[in-house]
């Protein structure tokens, strides 16, 4: 049977304890780099770092424990997920996928459970999955956790280009059954991709294309590189045109819209999609500044932050827009949820029961 709509019901986050400011990060890793520049060419202060013993899936883990604690708060009863999407350009092993260990850390064996790689715009992708599931009548009650330890695995520390956008954390919704009229419930979407400009944002080595050792592979040949002057043009001018498509498909125009939460990646190009679309300062929420660039994990996180500091009111008129490696991109429509986020600390997996 088909349902009316997805509602977003339970917020999780999880973050690792060490923040690290711009001086520092320059300081420790040797970069020609500043402070200054860094604030003002990007809008990020400080980001969270995971030590090397804390994996993507550990974090994953915890975000998705949160977001059922916040879940069962909110529904006044225990509740337990049927499926389980992850998203994540940095999962714990090449093979298998992360989201199954998830699901089994998380007392969930048995049910099916899946890594969604569309780097930065991975959780708007997976959360149009769980959206297009629920609202199929195939599933009741989806996971959905954006997840990345960029730090410890794709980033070269000593690349002033890319060492300094980058942090590490994650975010979780719990997805459910309900009405578009109730707060939470996700609305219109609108993804894309552009393959064609699959070298502006790449890991050369390491997949098949290039495997690791064979003939060909460069020193620094398996850390991220990004164009990011071109990807900077392409990010603007592709979240701008998919939040028109997801606003068009809501019936809202951008006037309409109270809250807007974009992937954050640089406060210049969350600027310029909000002034373009004409959405005004004061709507535009986020934590880029103490957080950097969490890929996946950006956009629960900054729901999350938003939710906490009870900046928006829950039913709100509210977009998401994300983009990304592939090239990928999306938007979202919503309104605002009321769960209360809840928030984990990340332990090692030998540790599971410490959460
Ligand atoms: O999350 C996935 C999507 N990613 C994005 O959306 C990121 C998109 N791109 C960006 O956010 C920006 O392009 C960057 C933050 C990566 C770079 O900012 P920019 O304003 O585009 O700088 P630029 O690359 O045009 O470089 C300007 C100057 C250059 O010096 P010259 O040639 O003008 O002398 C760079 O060498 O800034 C220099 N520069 C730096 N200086 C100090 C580049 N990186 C740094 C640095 N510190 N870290």
């Amino acid at each position: 049977m088909r349902t009316p709509a997805a509602v977003l019901c339970g917020l999780g986050t999880s973050l690792p304890g060490r923040s690290v400011s711009n001086a520092r990060l320059i300081e420790e890793n040797h970069l020609d780099s500043d402070d200054r520049w860094i604030v003002e060419r990007t809008g990020i202060s400080t980001r969270r770092l995971a030590d090397p013993g804390t994996s993507t899936g550990d974090l994953a883990l915890a975000a998705g424990r949160a977001a059922l604690d916040s879940g069962a708060e909110l529904a006044g009863a225990p509740v337990r997920p049927d499926i389980v999407l992850l998203a994540t350009t940095t999962p714990d092993h090449r093979c298998p996928a992360t989201a199954p260990e998830v699901a089994h850390r998380l007392g969930l064996d048995g049910v099916p459970a899946l890594d969604v790689s569309a780097a930065c715009t991975g959780f708007v992708y997976a959360t149009t999955c769980a959206q297009a599931l629920v609202t199929a009548g195939l599933y009741e009650r989806p996971l959905v956790i954006g997840a990345e330890t960029y730090s410890t695995t794709l980033i070269d520390p000593h690349d002033r280009d890319t060492a300094i956008l980058f942090g590490d954390g994650a975010g979780a919704v719990l997805v459910r059954a309900g009405t578009p009229e109730e707060p939470g419930a996700l609305m219109a979407q609108d993804l894309g991709s552009d393959g064609g400009r699959a070298g502006l944002i790449q890991v050369p080595a390491g997949g098949s294309r290039l495997p690791h050792g064979a003939p060909g592979n460069g020193p620094r040949d398996h850390y991220f590189r990004m164009n990011g002057r071109a990807v900077y043009a392409h990010a603007v001018r592709r979240m701008t045109d998919s939040a028109r498509e997801a606003l068009d498909g809501t019936g809202w125009s951008p006037d309409d819209v109270e809250a807007f939460i974009s992937h954050q990646a640089n406060q210049r190009i969350i600027d310029a999609v909000a002034d373009r679309l004409g959405i005004p300062a004061a709507r535009r929420h986020g934590n880029l500044r103490e957080l950097g660039n969490t890929a996946a994990a950006s956009i629960p996180l900054a729901l999350a932050d938003t939710a906490v500091r009870r900046l928006v009111a829950p039913g709100a008129r509210t977009l998401i827009t994300g983009f990304g490696g592939g090239l990928t991109w999306g938007a979202q429509t919503l309104r605002f949820p009321e769960a209360r986020p809840h928030s984990r600390s990340p332990h090692p997996h030998h540790d599971d029961e410490a959460l």
